[in-house]
């Protein structure tokens, strides 16, 4: 009985190695493709920027939120490039789904300064929001 187990034991033990293997790629990769801290934080301050310049009634984008262990890949309109973890992609149009319920002021300005952390950024999309033009030196 206790050479069957101990024979078990060495059997499985191999086994165990490799899957613990697996398990430290597997973070390894999701490391690299966890959402960069910097792009994370210019998330938040555009949904911010966006809150404070719009009286929607629903909350605006729930999934960005202020959680160190939130993902923010896999945050709603947010595409990230799936090896480099940059964003690529920001689907904004029609944040909120009110389109008769745009702005404060129908014409307004976003900052320019906000899309700076986007390093990788190819694919902006901020139809449908009121949103006018853009604010900034380069004046675009
Ligand atoms: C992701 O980034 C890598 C390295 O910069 C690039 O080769 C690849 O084409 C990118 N993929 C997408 C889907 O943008
Ligand atoms: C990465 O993204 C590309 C293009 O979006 C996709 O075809 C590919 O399957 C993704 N790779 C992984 C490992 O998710
Ligand atoms: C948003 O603000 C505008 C102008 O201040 C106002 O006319 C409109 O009723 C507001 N909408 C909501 C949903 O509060
Ligand atoms: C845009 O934002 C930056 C950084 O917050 C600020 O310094 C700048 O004055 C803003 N520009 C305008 C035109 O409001």
């Amino acid at each position: 009985m206790k050479a069957g187990a101990s024979q078990y034991f060495s059997m499985e033990w191999p086994l165990v190695r490799s899957l613990l293997w697996v398990l430290v790629l597997v973070a390894h990769i999701h490391d690299l493709r966890a959402c960069i801290e910097e792009e994370r934080m210019g998330l938040l301050e555009l949904k911010a920027y966006l809150k404070s310049n719009t009286n929607y009634t629903e909350p605006l984008l729930p999934s960005w939120v202020y959680d160190l262990k939130s993902e923010c890949c896999n945050w709603e309109r947010v595409k990230c490039n799936n090896t480099t973890g940059y964003v690529i992609k920001l689907c904004l149009s029609n944040i909120n789904h009110e389109t008769h319920v745009y702005a404060d002021n129908e014409n307004w300005f976003l900052n320019e300064s906000l899309l700076q952390p986007f390093k990788e950024l190819r694919i902006l999309d901020l139809s449908r929001n009121g949103i006018r033009g853009w604010q900034g030196n380069k004046g675009m």
